[in-house]
């Protein structure tokens, strides 16, 4: 049985890889809602609905484990999916995501960019805070970086004048989460940008070692393949546009043949 992978679009490839890399032997099917991206700037319901809807098409296709690989949809969603699905274990990117800041800090000073619906919820803030009650925390949306993305605009000027933009509001943060999956494709840049001693969190890494540890605890392993598990593609829109932008964040091409259309909305 496969890992069942969601996002509004192209970011939860990000999270994805880190998937592979942990657990070379599961395979995956990956969702990404692309004709109704962004999530980023929608209200928590309607997120929630797509969530749903998004849910029900990878539960349709025997998933045994669903992940959230998308933040907004992580903060819209989470508690209502995992009551929606009391079979299937649910995980989400905030959670690992805060847990990793926590580790790094060394200031208590964390900055957080992310969607404007997930700085709003104000997740990453009350899941830090829960362990690290005098930290301070600082928040900027970043809802243009999403578009960036999904344009392939990651290496180049108009995408390092968007970042100095809206990382021109942090001070002495020494952390800096990534709280948008789209985010991580900005690395390279962020890099360059950021004073070398600000630690760059990317929830994928952390997501990775929750997921393995639900996966051991649970009996839900797959012992059977001896090679790199597959990977299967659902997308509400353009395959083209998919198999184009999805290599940029992938790192890899992506074969035509492995990605399917489905209708956002009759998706099951
Ligand atoms: N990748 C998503 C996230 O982590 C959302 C991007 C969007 O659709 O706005 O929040």
């Amino acid at each position: 049985m496969a890992i069942g992978v969601f996002d509004s679009g192209m970011g939860g490839l990000t999270v994805l890889k880190a998937l592979r890399a942990q657990l070379h032997q599961e395979s995956f099917i990956y969702l990404g809602d692309t004709a109704r991206l962004p999530y980023g700037t929608k209200s928590p319901d309607t997120v929630k609905q797509y969530a749903m809807q998004m849910a029900r098409v990878l539960v349709e296709r025997g998933v045994k484990v669903l992940v959230i690989a998308c933040s907004t949809a992580t903060t819209a969603a989470l508690p209502h999916l995992q009551q929606m699905l009391p079979d299937i274990p649910v995980i989400g990117v905030v959670a690992p995501g805060a847990q990793a800041a926590v580790s790094v800090t060394r200031n208590q000073r964390i900055a957080v960019i992310a969607t404007e619906t997930t700085i709003a919820s104000e997740a990453y803030q009350g899941l830090i805070l829960k362990q690290l009650p005098k930290a301070q925390i600082a928040t900027r949306a970043c809802s243009v970086l999403v578009a960036l993305a999904e344009e392939g605009m990651m290496d180049n000027a108009v995408a390092e004048s968007a970042l100095k933009h809206y990382l021109d509001s942090f001070k002495d943060e020494d952390t800096l989460i990534l709280g948008c999956t789209h985010f991580p494709v900005f690395t390279a840049l962020l890099t360059k940008i950021l004073p070398p001693e600000v630690s760059i969190v990317d929830p994928a890494q952390a997501t990775s070692k929750a997921l393995e540890a639900l996966l051991k605890k649970q009996n839900l392993q797959n012992d059977t393949l001896q090679n790199q598990g597959s990977v299967q593609y659902l997308v509400t829109d353009s395959i083209q546009r998919f198999q184009k932008v999805g290599a940029l964040f992938q790192g890899q091409p992506l074969l035509q043949s492995d990605i399917e259309l489905i209708d956002a909305c009759n998706p099951v």
